[in-house]
């Protein structure tokens, strides 16, 4: 039987696990339980403990239980070769490396990482159990590298954008063109120059048409939860008929409707980009955003950063490794939902 601690952290862990944006899973939210209990007097500095608390508690879990130094590096990739073969969505695919291109100092997505395969394996895994639906969704990929996580998603049927550093687009490219053949997905890819903290082309804004008469309503999150908020596109004539739905139908509005996710994986590797980054993070989301990143433990140090920034602007929930695609969990790896707050 649990003594009456025990009882106490059960219940705080109970509480931390919530749902976010149109992720449908549950996540554990990062927050510090004492302070969060002195809202009434947030001010500034209170909240700077706070993320700061709250992050430095993230990385010992990590670090301290989850043990990432134990397990294989580079467990679902060989980055030796020229050439990383993986079935996603019902096909092989073929995505082209150049390991030669990571003696240019800076060079880094010229070969894949594991946290690029377990988010991409993660999206098929949470799509395929209708926790994260992306057909028709614009989906918006930070950092893409070779390509494999923006490929992914446009198999899933989302309207992908791929962007990396304007000189890394090449192999990015051939990757989209030998994968994504006209007839073979449900979605569509393009591939875009963006560097973090430059202003975007209105392209990765704007919402996509299919949603741009639409107007966003806030809603509890799923009848009956009585926990957290979704934010839905939705027709004003679909608006009109909320009140009288059935918790189910409710349900499943709230999935088809909650809008454009947004990619990035292994992008939390530098200390000096993370600013750029969450300021990249900041300028592409708007409050139906859903974030989804992936991160390798490697620096224990900069991530700690990046949550502690990030924490000012964003929830961020950790998605524990039963929600990951379960032959594609690492140790090693991290994956992040954020929405803004
Ligand atoms: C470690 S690689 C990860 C690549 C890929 N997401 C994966 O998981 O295999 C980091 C990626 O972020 C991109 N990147 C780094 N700094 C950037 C910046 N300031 N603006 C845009 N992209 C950047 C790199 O070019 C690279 O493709």
């Amino acid at each position: 039987m649990a003594t009456g601690t025990e009882e106490v952290v059960l219940k705080e862990e109970e509480e931390r696990m919530v749902r976010m944006g149109s992720y449908g899973g549950m996540v554990r939210l990062l927050t510090v339980t004492a302070t969060a209990k002195s809202e009434e007097e947030e001010e500034e500095k209170e909240k700077e403990q706070c993320s700061y608390e709250a992050a430095a508690e993230e990385i010992m879990l990590l670090w301290g239980i989850q043990q990432p130094t134990l397990s294989k590096p580079n467990a679902f990739v060989s980055q030796a070769c020229l050439e990383l073969k993986l079935d996603a969505c019902g096909h092989s695919l073929s995505i082209f490396q150049s390991p030669s291109s990571l003696n240019t100092p800076g060079v880094t997505g010229a070969v894949m990482w594991d946290s690029g395969v377990v988010l991409g394996k993660f999206l098929e895994h949470a799509s395929d159990a209708e926790l994260l639906p992306l057909q028709g969704k614009k989906v918006v990929e930070l950092g893409s590298g070779c390509g494999l996580v923006g490929c992914i998603a446009a198999l899933l049927g989302g309207q992908v954008v791929l962007t990396d550093l304007p000189d890394r687009l090449r192999l990015l490219r051939k990757n989209i063109e030998v994968n994504l053949r006209h007839g073979n997905m449900r979605g569509s890819a393009k591939v875009m120059e963006f560097t973090w903290g430059d202003d975007p082309d209105p392209e990765l804004t704007e919402p996509p048409p299919d949603l741009g008469r639409t107007q966003c309503t806030r809603l509890p999150l799923y009848a009956g939860s009585g926990r957290g908020e979704c934010r839905l596109a939705l027709p004003p004539f679909m608006e009109r008929l909320l009140p009288s739905l059935e918790p189910e139908t409710y349900r499943s509005w709230a999935k088809a409707f909650a809008i454009a996710p947004m990619l990035g994986s292994d992008v939390i590797y530098s200390e000096e980009a993370v600013l750029d980054l969450l300021s990249a993070l900041q300028q592409l989301s708007g409050g139906e955003t859903t974030i989804f990143l992936a991160g390798e433990l490697r620096n224990d140090a900069v991530l700690e950063y990046f949550l502690e920034c990030a924490m000012k602007d964003f929830v961020i929930g950790r998605l524990d490794q039963r929600q990951w695609h379960p032959e594609y969990c690492s140790s090693r790896v991290v994956l992040y939902v954020l929405v803004r707050k």
